[in-house]
């Protein structure tokens, strides 16, 4: 059992100290420290090239958070930030009308999106979801809204409820993923009044393990929505460019009614999508209004342009989902071979070692001892969210991190709970 020194994070230390100075707890949401392990993660990066970061104390670790989802191939990726820079060198990128680039980006996507017969370009994933619910409220004409899953920060559906009026989430229904029963029950009661269930195809709940759809579950949703007059949303925004070049949609084969993308769409560049079918979409024309400043800003249409190029033209998704599927085979043998009972995500894209759920819960100890040995072995991952593969980890970095997470492990099995 090998306790791993500890890392000198002593400029992210008194970096975070002037920050909360300036900044409401330093840093925002999930970038803060109890979202990791306090005292043992970095808190501020300086740079990152590939599948690797370093931190202002000179530290490089692995990157498996990779930005939590957007870096889909490497950072600082030199043919999608030149494709940026060209477009603020070369045309400009903020206007009082739109570029064309535009028109190009939503083409490109209704090629690869099977609801994407229209599209509106934002910025953020909330802002990609909420579009969506007001899309199908303007619709309808109906209020409640079902979901599963994180959608957001915006008021109809951020878990955490301070400087939230209870009137603008009391019309939101939750059921658990892969619960068709749930959905059903709340249905039999509010359908008449349901504007959408909106769910993530995959499931990927905070601290939880992710799962597959189960046979039946997303085609069941689908036929639910039917059933009862509401229009069915796929939140993409993880799935999406990265499970299938046609998003979870496709992998599965359940066409919804819109959709959310994010992410994976433009390597990091800021920039998000609500697509959907035509009917629906058309009410932004005239009765729904969307509008934002920033919205047509065209700097990460560029990027996100030159990123569905380079996904398409190397293969992206289909070597992700290889190394990810070996990976996953690789870290089942490693963690069958320890004591300590360990769960696993399914998914090949998203890895993820949760610790069994005990009744005297020392699962969370082992949780913290785990992620301190694996960040002190330079493996970034957080100990509450599954991870990512970018296209450019390498095998050896997947053997790296395997060894880490054995000697983790290791560690665990040794120690007294
Ligand atoms: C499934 C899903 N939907 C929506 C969002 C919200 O996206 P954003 O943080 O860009 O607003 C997230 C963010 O993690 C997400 O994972």
């Amino acid at each position: 059992m090998f306790d791993a020194p500890k890392l000198n994070l002593s400029k992210s230390m008194a970096e975070f100290e002037r920050g909360k100075k300036f900044t409401p707890g330093g840093v925002l949401g999930i970038r803060r420290p109890y979202n990791f392990v306090e005292g043992e993660y970095p808190i501020y990066f300086d740079n990152g090239k590939g599948g690797r970061i370093t931190d202002i104390d000179g530290n490089e670790y692995l990157d498996y958070l990779c930005a939590y989802g957007p870096i889909i191939i490497g950072h600082r990726e030199e043919e999608i930030d030149n494709a940026a820079i060209d477009q603020i060198r070369k045309k400009g990128f903020c206007f009082s009308l739109t570029q064309k680039i535009q028109n190009d980006l939503a083409e490109k996507i209704s090629t690869l999106i099977k609801c994407a017969e229209t599209t509106v370009f934002t910025k953020t994933g909330s802002d990609a979801t909420s579009l969506a619910i007001r899309v199908a409220r303007g619709y309808t004409g109906r209020t409640k809204i079902i979901r599963c899953g994180y959608h957001g920060w915006h008021d109809w559906c951020v878990e955490v409820k301070g400087g939230i009026p209870a009137k603008l989430y009391e019309d939101t229904l939750e059921f658990h993923y892969n619960h068709l029963d749930e959905l059903e029950d709340l249905l039999k009661k509010h359908g008449s009044d349901t504007a959408a269930i909106i769910v993530t195809p995959i499931g990927h709940p905070l601290a939880e393990q992710c799962e597959y759809p189960k046979k039946g579950f997303l085609e069941g949703c689908r036929n639910l929505a039917d059933k009862y007059g509401a229009l069915l949303i796929f939140d993409e925004i993880r799935t999406g460019f990265r499970v299938n070049m046609g998003g979870a949609q496709t992998l599965f084969g359940v066409t919804p009614d819109l959709s959310a993308f994010g992410k994976a769409l433009a390597n990091g560049y800021a920039i998000s999508a609500c697509v959907g079918k035509r009917q629906f979409m058309k009410k932004i024309e005239k009765e729904v209004f969307i509008s934002s400043t920033f919205f047509p800003n065209s700097i990460a249409y560029a990027a996100a342009l030159k990123t569905l190029e380079f996904i398409e033209k190397n293969n992206v998704i289909e070597e992700i989902r290889r190394k990810g599927e070996w990976f996953n085979a690789e870290l089942a043998k490693v963690c069958a071979a320890h004591k300590v009972e360990t769960e696993l995500s399914p998914i090949p894209q998203m890895p993820f070692v949760t610790f069994k759920k005990n009744a005297d819960k020392t699962y969370k100890e082992m949780r913290k001892d785990f992620y301190t040995q694996l960040i002190r072995r330079k493996v970034f991952l957080q100990p509450y969210h599954h991870g990512y593969i970018c296209y450019r980890h390498t095998e050896a970095d997947l053997n790296e991190t395997l060894k880490a997470i054995d000697e983790s492990l290791s560690y665990v099995d040794g120690k007294k709970y």
